[in-house]
Formats: C-alpha cells, sequence, structure tokens
C-alpha cells in the first residue's frame, strides 16, 4: 500500500508561533489549551513546564507568566489578567484578532454584529466579547439567522476555521434581505490550503487518515471533506490505528489538522507502515 501526504497539512503559522512562543516562555501556564491537540500540549508540559490551567482563578501567586493562546480568549478575561501580578505573553493568532477588531469597531460604529460560527468555540467566544453592545449573533446556518429581527446596518465576520461556501449562504440572506451588509472576509488561508488538499487527495485515495485533536474543528473539517470521496478516519494517536481498515486498500492519504505537529504525523505513518506490511 501507497502512503501519501497531502500537499497541504498540519500546523499553521498561527500555532507555529504559539509553540515557538510556549518554548521560549518556559515555566509558563496558558489559560485553556494553547493548541488543540493533547499530545503537543503534553510534550510542552513535559519538556517545557508549561502548564495549561481551565480559569484565572486557578492561577496562583507563584504563576509569573500566563500565555494567551492561539483562539484568544474573552476580553474580560484578559482584562482580569491585567489586573493581576503576572507577565501576559500573547500567542493569539493574528488572524484570529482580526475579528475580533472589526467586531469592536463596527459595534464601536452601531452595527449590529452576525458572527458565523460555533458560540460553544473559545474563539468566538473571545471574538463576540468585543462588541461594545449586546446586539452581537452568534449562527451557523441561515436557519438560525431567519429567526433573528436585525437592525438595517449590519457587520459580519466568520470563524477562522469555517468553510467560505457556508459563510456565502449567510451573507447572501444578509444583502438580500437588509440595506446595509459590511461583510469581512475572517477565514484563514491555512484552513483553505489543508481543505483544498485534502479534497484533491481524497479523491484519488483508498482510505484517509486524518490525525488531529477530536475537540479541533478544523480537524473535524478536514476529516468531513475527506468522508465525502473515501472511507476515511479521525485519530489523534498511533494507538488508535486499526489494521483491518488497511485491507485490500492501495492508497493511503494522510492529512492532519492546523494543531497537529510533524513529529506525531512521523509517528503515524511509522505505525501504519509497521501494520500493513507485518
Ligand atoms: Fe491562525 Fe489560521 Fe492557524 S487563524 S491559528 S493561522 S488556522
Amino acid at each position: 500500500m501507497l502512503i501519501k501526504k497531502a500537499k497541504s497539512y498540519g500546523f499553521c503559522f498561527g500555532v507555529k508561533r504559539a509553540v515557538e512562543i510556549a518554548e521560549d516562555s518556559k515555566n509558563a501556564v496558558t489559560l485553556g489549551p494553547l493548541i488543540h491537540n493533547p499530545l503537543e500540549i503534553k510534550r510542552l508540559a513535559q519538556n517545557y513546564n508549561v502548564n495549561y490551567v481551565d480559569s484565572i482563578d486557578k492561577i496562583d501567586d507563584n504563576i509569573k507568566r500566563v500565555i494567551v493562546r492561539t483562539h484568544g480568549i474573552p476580553k474580560k478575561e484578559l482584562e482580569k489578567l491585567k489586573n493581576k501580578n503576572i507577565e501576559i505573553i500573547d500567542a493569539t493568532c493574528p488572524f484570529v484578532k482580526k475579528p475580533q477588531e472589526i467586531v469592536e469597531e463596527m459595534s464601536k460604529a452601531g452595527y449590529d454584529i452576525v458572527i458565523f460560527g460555533d458560540i460553544n468555540h473559545p474563539e468566538i467566544k473571545g471574538v463576540m466579547s468585543y462588541s461594545v453592545h449586546e446586539r452581537v449573533f452568534v449562527v451557523l446556518d441561515v436557519k438560525e439567522l431567519k429567526n433573528i429581527k436585525l437592525k438595517e446596518h449590519i457587520a459580519t465576520v466568520a470563524q477562522t476555521t469555517r468553510k467560505i461556501n457556508d459563510y456565502l449562504k449567510i451573507t447572501d440572506y444578509l444583502i438580500q434581505n437588509y440595506k446595509e451588509v459590511r461583510v469581512f472576509n475572517t477565514i484563514c488561508n491555512a484552513t483553505f490550503e489543508n481543505q483544498d488538499a485534502v479534497r484533491e487527495l481524497a479523491k484519488e485515495a483508498d482510505i484517509m487518515i486524518i490525525i488531529g485533536g477530536k475537540n479541533s474543528s478544523n480537524t473535524k473539517q478536514l476529516y468531513n471533506i475527506a468522508s465525502e470521496y473515501c472511507e476515511s478516519y479521525l485519530i489523534e494517536n498511533e494507538n488508535e490505528i486499526n489494521p483491518e481498515w488497511f485491507k485490500n486498500k492501495k492508497l493511503c492519504g494522510i492529512s492532519a489538522g492546523a494543531s497537529t505537529p510533524e513529529w506525531l504525523v512521523e509517528k503515524i505513518i511509522s505505525k501504519i507502515k509497521e501494520v500493513t506490511w507485518n
């Protein structure tokens, strides 16, 4: 069986940057996991003593540094941190900062804010917190949007990891129904590149293995795209591999989410080779 990696996969610019910041910071804590990959989080804890806490109240006085993670945090939490005697190292991806800034600016200008994304995702919790008023609405589809009575002036942003075609449905509806719609394309290129590459490879592969955290939305997107074309599996580590999957398969495609380190991709490829060659 042949194993082929997608043309583009794995760590994006923002995650590479956050991991480098964490490695340089040492002995720090992150508020929530720095990135969506449990194994990389473990490596940072073991090798660099960078651990994570799940709330500001758990940051005790012995901790001198806190890293704000790639997805950003709500504005109030950032303010709470600033009131503590602690060094704040901001690893929020610049592409996540952008929708935060837009929401702040457009809400100040009096626009209703529509955010296309998942309200439970940390990035969206952070982005919506930048609105200076309460008229901020998070939707996942047009159906949800139809239930909201918006004012005539609307600004809209998208979660960085969303599909552009889905965002277009939202913006289409808004433009057809409201007088002024300011559309900001905040979807990140890294996501496009990994998605295009997984689609291309899944078309020719018999099986696709997508590597990444099961709580990572961009990894799930890659998995959903791959599943449209061939048998696909989303795994976090090599122990989840089942040799049965590869029976009678000629080409196995590999892709990985934006939070998946290269060392993990290589480890999984070695494991696939091991189970398919014995
Ligand atoms: Fe940033 Fe895009 Fe990665 S938003 S964290 S570069 S997927």
